[in-house]
């Protein structure tokens, strides 16, 4: 069985990783197929080295771009590598346009679709993700549900053969890099920070950072949780998110905008923190595995598994609630059970690619 695995953005590196690892471990044959949706160092690069991730095999150098564009992109040139190197099965993982792209053209050549942290629904159409994971699901054939409400939010649309739950990638990748971050990273000493007595903030939704009152109300809200618990507020910030604060004329008074960190040192950065703030999809499910409490500036998540083991609250973009929430999370710290898996994700998505059951018999 070859394994074409399909990855464009930070998070898809990242959660892509233990599989690429574990398709050398097996001597299973695959390539690495890179859309070059992201491509800046620090959101690229950075991965690859952090994760010793062999070059991408093809790389289709999109760019960046409205969602039509990069996704008819990413449609044709997926299908170009496709058709001269047709592979048994895709594997995309996750919500981004890289993934509803190169499901299609794998679709419409009749190649067989594995996705990776299938059925998360956020039920928020506003959302690009939200169409994304939509289209991506349904066009399956082997869909990997993180998690028991994955499978069931499948089910709810009539998915229910070639549904494996299998854990989240995620998990593997945290286990396999957190001993090496502790002993690498030296993200705390650079930045002067002493365990605990710091909060990690993210913000990159296209929803929260393109419009100047959310975003406004973001800066606002980690300007608030800085002055008022005494802690320094360390923000990452998305270039997408750089582009708008500079747009929009915005800049913290209190928290620090920093360029977003390699995989290793965000890693550290989470593990020592007293509070995760963020809007991330990643950083929520990392928090609850890390036993670091989470604030999520939205009004939903793809990821309730978090909210009701007691490891994340919803708190929107309004300072007054994330400063409530904040005080409510601060001296929390682990205890709750991880709901994303023993960290063998990867392993049993390969069993099931390798099986070969999936929902369409005639593929
Ligand atoms: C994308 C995904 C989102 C995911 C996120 C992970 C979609 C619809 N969105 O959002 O689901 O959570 O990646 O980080 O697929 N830019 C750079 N350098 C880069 C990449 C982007 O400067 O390497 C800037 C460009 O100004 C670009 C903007 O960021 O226009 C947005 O990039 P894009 O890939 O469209 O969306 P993300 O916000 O990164
Ligand atoms: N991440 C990182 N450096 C940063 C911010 C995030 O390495 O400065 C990692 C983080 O560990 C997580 C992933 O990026 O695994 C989350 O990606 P992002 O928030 O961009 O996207 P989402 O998960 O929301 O799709």
């Amino acid at each position: 069985m070859k394994a074409a695995i399909v990855l464009g953005t930070r998070p898809e590196i990242i959660k892509m990783s233990p599989l690429v690892r574990e398709c050398a471990k097996r001597g299973a044959p695959y390539y690495i197929l890179h859309t070059g949706q992201h491509y800046s160092h620090e959101m690229d690069r950075v991965f690859f080295d952090d994760l010793s991730l062999p070059e991408a095999n093809y790389h289709l150098d999109v760019g960046s771009g409205t969602h039509g564009a990069q996704t008819a992109k990413i449609l044709a040139g997926a299908e170009g590598v496709l058709m001269k190197d047709r592979p048994d099965i895709v594997l995309v993982q996750g919500d981004t346009n890289t993934v509803m792209a190169a499901a299609l053209a794998a679709s419409k050549l009749g190649i067989r679709i594995g996705h990776v942290e299938a059925g998360l629904r956020s039920h928020d159409r506003t959302m690009p993700e939200e169409t994304n994971r939509v289209v991506a699901d349904h066009i399956s054939d082997q869909l990997y549900a993180p998690t028991e409400e994955a499978r069931k939010n499948l089910a709810k649309e009539g998915i229910e053969r070639g549904v494996y739950v299998t854990g989240n990638t995620i998990v593997d990748a945290v286990l396999e890099n957190r001993k090496l971050a502790e002993s690498r990273s030296r993200a705390l000493e650079n930045l002067g920070l002493k365990p605990r007595e710091y909060v990690l903030a993210t913000a990159h939704r296209q929803e929260n950072v393109d419009s100047r009152e959310r975003l406004a109300n973001i800066i606002a809200a980690l300007d608030a949780v800085g002055r008022e618990t005494g802690l320094s507020v360390i923000f990452p910030a998305h270039p997408r998110t750089q582009a708008r604060l500079q747009e929009f004329g915005l800049r913290p008074k209190v928290a620090s905008v920093v360029q977003p960190f390699g995989f290793l040192d965000f890693l550290r950065m989470e593990a020592g923190a007293r509070l995760l703030l963020t809007d991330s999809g990643g950083v929520q499910e990392e928090g609850c595995v890390l036993g670091v409490p989470c604030v999520t500036m939205r009004e939903n998540t793809e990821r309730p598994e978090t909210v009701d083991v007691g490891a994340n609250v919803l708190a929107g973009t309004d300072p007054e609630r994330v400063m409530v929430a904040a005080w409510s999370m601060l001296n929390r710290r682990g205890g709750w059970k991880n709901p994303f898996g023993d960290g063998k994700a990867a392993a049993r998505i390969l069993d099931s690619a390798e099986r070969g059951e999936g929902r369409f018999d005639n593929k």
